[in-house]
C-alpha cells in the first residue's frame, strides 16, 4: 500500500515537472489552463485572460472556482452570453437560457433563431453535435411532404413548423424535398427522440463539437501552438527561440523525465491491471463456487489451445471476443469463444455462464464448458455447422452462401426463435432476458434449426419481476426497444426482447437491414413503414422468395406479427406466447396492429445521456 502511494506521488510530481517544462517549451501558452469548477481546459478553449491561447475564451475562469463561467458568441454588437456547463477536449456544452424559457413556455419564438456559432477558421470548424433542422413555412404555402415529416400546427396563423425524424436523414443520398425550398430553415439542438411535440425534445443546452484542422491537430501533437499569422494563415509555433544549448539541455531533461514517468506509468498500469484481473477472477470464482453443481466442464487455457488447434480456424468476431472452431478429443466439433481480456469485471462471462448453464432447450445453444485461467476466459459451445442466420438474410451476403433459404425455412426459424425466447421468458424458474436478439446471434445447425446464442448482455431476474432495472443502454443499434433508450416510453421488461425479435422478423422478410436504404433512396425508405403501408392497403407484398399463395400468406403473417412486436409502447406488444399463437394461427384471423409510432430508435445517438451534461 505504502509503495503504491509512493509511486502515485512520484508520478504526480514528475508529471507536474513535465507540465512546467513543456510550458516553457511552447512559449507563453501552457498546455492547459485552470478554469475553476470546469477543470483544466485546453486548446481550442482558453480563458478571457489569455485570449491568444485558444479560439473560444471562457469568461470567469480566474475568479473563484464557483463563479459562473460564461461564453460570449456573436459579433460585438449582437453578442449573446451563454453559461458554460462542461468542457471536454473537443466539446463544449453551454446553455441558452432564453431558448430554455421559450421552450418551457411552449412559445413559438423557440423556432425563430439559429444558434450563433463561431466562424469556421483555418484552425477549426464548429458544429452542434445533436441538432435537428426545423422548417418554418408561410402558412399559405402548405407544402406536400412525405409522411415521415411531422407538422407542428400550433404556431399558425403566422407560419407552420415542419421537421423530419432524423432516422430518415441518415440514408445516403437523402435530400430535403424541394417543396421546402421557400421555407426558412434553422438548426436547433435536441436531446430526445423527435416526436409530435417539439417542446419535448428541443433543448436549450447546446453541445458544440470542435473539429480542428489536420495541420492544427498535428501541430498540437508536436506540442506546438496553433496560430494565425497576420495574413490570417496557419502558423504552428513550436519551441520558443532561446539559446541553443538551453534548448538542448531542456530537451535532454525532458527526455529523462518522460522516460522515468513512462516507466512509472507502465508499472502503474500493470499493477492496476493485475488488481482488476484479480478482482474479476475473484468475482468469477465466488460465482462458480456458489453454483458448484454446474453441469459443465472446466478447461485450462492449454486445453483450450489444444481444442482449437492454436486458434487456427476463426469463425467470427463479436463485441465480446473472437470465436474459433475446435474439436474435443474424440468428440464433436465445438465453437470456442475467447472473451476479450479484462474488458470488464467479469460480468459478461458470469452473465453468459449463469444464463446458459441454466437452460436446456432445442432452440438455445448448449454450453459444453468454460475456461477461467488467469486473465484468459473462454466458453465452449456446441458447433453450429450453418453459422449465423445473418448471412442468409441480407441479399448481398445471401448471394455468397451456397444455400438460399426459402419462405418455409424462414417461418421455421421464426417459430424456433420464438420457442427459444418463450423458454427463456417462461420456461425456467427464473426469467432470462436476452437483450441482444438479432440475426447475428441466431445460429443454425445442420438442419437449419435456429438456436439463440450470445448471452453476454443477458439479465436473470425472478419471474415475478415485471420491471427490470438495467444500467445504461444495452443491445445493438437497430434492435433496441425504445424504452431501453429512454424510460419515457415505458419500463424495461421481457417486452424489450419482443421488440428486437420483431425487428429481426422484419429484416428476415425484407431481406435487408431495416435501417438501410433501398438502391433507390427516393422510393419508400424505412422498411417497417413500407410494409405497414402495403399491409394496411391490402397490396401485394411483392418480396423475394415468394413463389405461391401459401408463401404469400406466410410472409403476410410474419409481417403482421413483426409489426405487433415493434410497437412503440411495451404494453401494446404481445408476450412471446401470444406471438407463437399468432404465428400458428390463420393469417385471416390476425388484426393489423396500429402503425408503430416511431419508426425505430435512432442508429446514431440523438439522445444525450445524463453524464454528457
Ligand atoms: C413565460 O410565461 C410566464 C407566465 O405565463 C410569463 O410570466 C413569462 O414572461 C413568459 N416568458 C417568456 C420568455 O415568454
Ligand atoms: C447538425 O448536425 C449535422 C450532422 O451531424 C452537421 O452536419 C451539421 O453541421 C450540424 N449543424 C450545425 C449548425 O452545427
Ligand atoms: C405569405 O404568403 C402570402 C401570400 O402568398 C404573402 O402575401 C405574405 O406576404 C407571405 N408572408 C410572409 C411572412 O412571407
Ligand atoms: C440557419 O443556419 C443554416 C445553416 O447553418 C442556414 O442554412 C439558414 O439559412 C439559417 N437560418 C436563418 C433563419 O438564419
Ligand atoms: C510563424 O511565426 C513565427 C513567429 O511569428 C515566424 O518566425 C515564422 O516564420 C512563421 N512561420 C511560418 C511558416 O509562417
Amino acid at each position: 500500500m505504502v509503495r503504491v502511494l509512493l509511486f502515485k506521488s512520484l508520478i504526480v510530481y514528475f508529471s507536474q515537472l513535465l507540465l512546467i517544462v513543456s510550458a516553457h517549451q511552447t512559449g507563453k501558452c501552457p498546455p492547459s489552463l485552470d478554469c475553476g469548477l470546469l477543470g483544466q481546459i485546453q486548446f481550442p478553449f482558453t480563458t478571457t485572460e489569455q485570449p491568444h491561447c485558444g479560439l473560444l475564451a471562457i469568461h470567469g475562469c480566474q475568479h473563484d472556482p464557483s463563479a459562473p463561467k460564461t461564453l460570449q458568441l456573436g459579433t460585438s454588437t449582437t453578442s449573446t452570453s451563454y453559461s458554460v456547463l462542461k468542457v471536454e477536449p473537443r466539446t463544449i456544452v453551454f446553455a441558452d437560457d432564453e431558448q430554455e424559457r421559450y421552450l418551457r413556455n411552449k412559445s413559438c419564438k423557440a423556432f425563430s433563431k439559429n444558434v450563433t456559432l463561431p466562424h469556421t477558421s483555418p484552425l477549426a470548424s464548429f458544429r452542434i453535435k445533436y441538432n435537428i433542422s426545423i422548417f418554418r413555412c408561410n402558412h399559405s404555402l402548405k407544402p406536400s411532404l412525405p409522411n415521415y415529416f411531422h407538422n407542428y400546427p400550433n404556431c399558425s396563423p403566422e407560419y407552420d413548423i415542419f421537421y423530419a425524424h432524423p432516422n430518415t436523414l441518415s440514408y445516403t443520398g437523402f435530400q430535403w424535398p424541394s417543396s421546402l425550398a421557400p421555407c426558412s430553415a434553422i438548426q436547433l439542438p435536441l436531446e430526445g427522440v423527435p416526436s409530435e411535440d417539439p417542446f419535448q425534445f428541443l433543448t436549450g443546452n447546446i453541445v458544440v463539437e470542435v473539429q480542428l484542422s489536420h495541420e492544427c491537430e498535428r501541430c498540437l501533437d508536436g506540442k506546438g501552438q496553433c496560430l494565425l499569422d497576420t495574413k490570417g494563415e496557419f502558423n504552428c509555433t513550436t519551441a520558443s527561440a532561446g539559446s541553443r544549448s538551453w534548448v538542448v539541455k531542456m530537451v535532454l531533461a525532458l527526455a529523462l523525465v518522460v522516460t522515468v514517468a513512462l516507466l512509472l506509468a507502465i508499472f502503474k498500469i500493470y499493477y492496476t491491471r493485475l488488481q482488476k484481473q484479480n478482482s474479476a477472477n475473484q468475482r468469477i470464482e465466488v460465482f462458480l463456487k456458489k453454483h458448484g453443481a454446474l453441469q459443465i466442464k472446466r478447461y485450462g487455457y492449454s486445453e483450450i489451445k489444444k481444442v482449437t488447434n492454436c486458434f487456427r480456424n476463426k469463425l467470427g468476431q463479436g463485441g465480446f471476443g473472437s470465436v474459433y472452431k475446435g474439436k474435443l478429443q474424440d468428440g464433436p466439433y465445438v465453437a470456442v469463444k475467447i472473451l476479450n481480456e479484462l474488458k470488464d469485471d467479469g460480468e459478461e462471462f458470469i452473465n453468459e455462464v449463469a444464463s446458459i448453464s441454466r437452460t436446456s432447450h432445442i432452440n438455445i445453444v448448449t454450453l459444453l464448458g468454460f475456461c477461467c485461467d488467469g486473465s484468459k476466459r473462454a466458453l465452449v459451445y456446441e458447433f453450429m455447422s450453418n453459422g449465423s442466420l445473418e448471412k442468409f438474410i441480407y441479399e448481398e451476403k445471401a448471394l455468397m452462401t451456397d444455400h438460399q433459404l426459402d419462405c418455409q425455412m424462414f417461418y421455421h426459424i421464426v417459430i424456433g426463435v420464438a420457442r427459444g425466447l418463450e423458454y427463456l421468458h417462461k420456461g425456467c424458474n427464473t426469467r432470462i432476458l436476452h437483450f441482444d436478439i438479432k440475426p447475428h446471434n441466431i445460429l443454425l445447425d445442420e438442419n437449419f434449426n435456429p438456436k439463440i446464442s450470445d448471452f453476454g448482455l443477458a439479465k436473470i431476474c425472478s419471474r415475478k419481476e415485471s420491471i427490470v432495472s438495467i444500467f445504461g443502454v444495452r443491445g445493438t443499434a437497430g434492435y433496441i426497444a425504445p424504452e431501453v433508450f429512454s424510460r419515457n416510453f415505458g419500463v424495461v421488461s421481457h417486452k424489450s426482447d419482443i421488440y428486437s425479435y420483431g425487428m429481426m422478423i422484419l429484416e428476415l422478410i425484407g431481406g435487408r437491414k431495416n435501417t438501410m436504404t433501398r438502391p433507390n433512396p427516393s422510393s419508400e425508405i424505412y422498411f417497417p413503414d413500407w410494409i405497414y403501408n402495403r399491409l394496411e392497403s391490402n397490396q401485394e407484398l411483392g418480396l423475394q422468395n415468394m413463389r405461391n399463395i401459401s408463401d404469400q400468406k406466410m410472409i403476410r403473417k410474419m409481417a403482421i406479427v413483426g409489426l405487433w412486436c415493434i410497437q412503440t409502447h411495451p404494453s401494446t406488444r404481445p408476450a412471446i406466447s401470444r406471438v407463437l399463437e399468432m404465428l400458428e394461427s390463420k393469417v385471416e384471423l390476425l388484426q393489423i396492429p396500429p402503425k408503430p409510432l416511431l419508426s425505430s430508435p435512432p442508429t446514431s445517438p440523438v439522445y444525450l445521456s445524463s453524464e454528457a451534461l
